[in-house]
């Protein structure tokens, strides 16, 4: 074996171990950071009613109320949880949102989501925006617990609001 040849089988690895450790990291990328949802997004939801659009969450952001909405946000909100089109961590990339326009809101984008008044969120959960996939939760969800569901929304902005900016 010429000295060339040997020199070409000893980076051989290295290079594959190079390749291996790039892919692992653009996938650690795509799966930890909304990098590719839109933020600011663009919004054309149509508004609640005026009385209910200036409501205000009345119900305390306590662990437990949090809990529950995420719960509920994850699994147990029926006919078919949020995450399946908002994503577990909330960026709007769920395994049904693709095909989805407009797309299901972000809401990890801060810019998007802090200027949406509570009542407005509650009105939609309860009556969905007709026209796009977001449904109506109306038969299935108290109140307390789209509040609740309010509540983890919120959180998810403020856990991701050091990347968006
Ligand atoms: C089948 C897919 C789907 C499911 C399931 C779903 N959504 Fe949506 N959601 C959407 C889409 C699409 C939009 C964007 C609607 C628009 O642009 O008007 C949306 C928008 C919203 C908005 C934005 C309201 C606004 O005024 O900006 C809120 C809040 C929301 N969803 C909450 C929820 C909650 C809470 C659940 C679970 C109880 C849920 N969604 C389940 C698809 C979904």
């Amino acid at each position: 074996m010429s000295a060339d040849e040997e020199k070409k089988m000893k980076t051989q690895p290295r290079v594959k171990i190079g390749v291996v450790a790039l892919c692992f990291l653009l996938l650690m990328i795509w799966f930890s950071t909304p990098l590719w949802a839109a933020c600011p997004q663009p919004r054309n939801t149509k508004q609640a009613p005026r009385e209910l659009y200036n409501r205000v969450n009345p119900l305390k952001p306590t662990i437990e109320n949090i809990l529950e909405g995420k719960g509920l946000f994850e699994e147990k909100a029926k006919p078919l949880a949020c995450k399946n089109c908002h994503g577990t961590s909330g960026d709007g990339k769920g395994m049904m949102a693709v095909g989805l326009t407009p797309p299901p809101r972000n809401f990890t984008c801060a810019q998007t989501i802090n200027g949406v008044p509570d009542g407005q969120l509650f009105w939609i959960i309860k009556n969905g925006s007709p026209g796009t996939g977001m449904p109506s939760f109306k038969n299935h969800l108290n109140d307390t617990q789209v509040w609740q569901l309010i509540h983890y929304v919120r959180k998810l902005a403020q856990t991701r609001i050091a990347r968006i900016q």
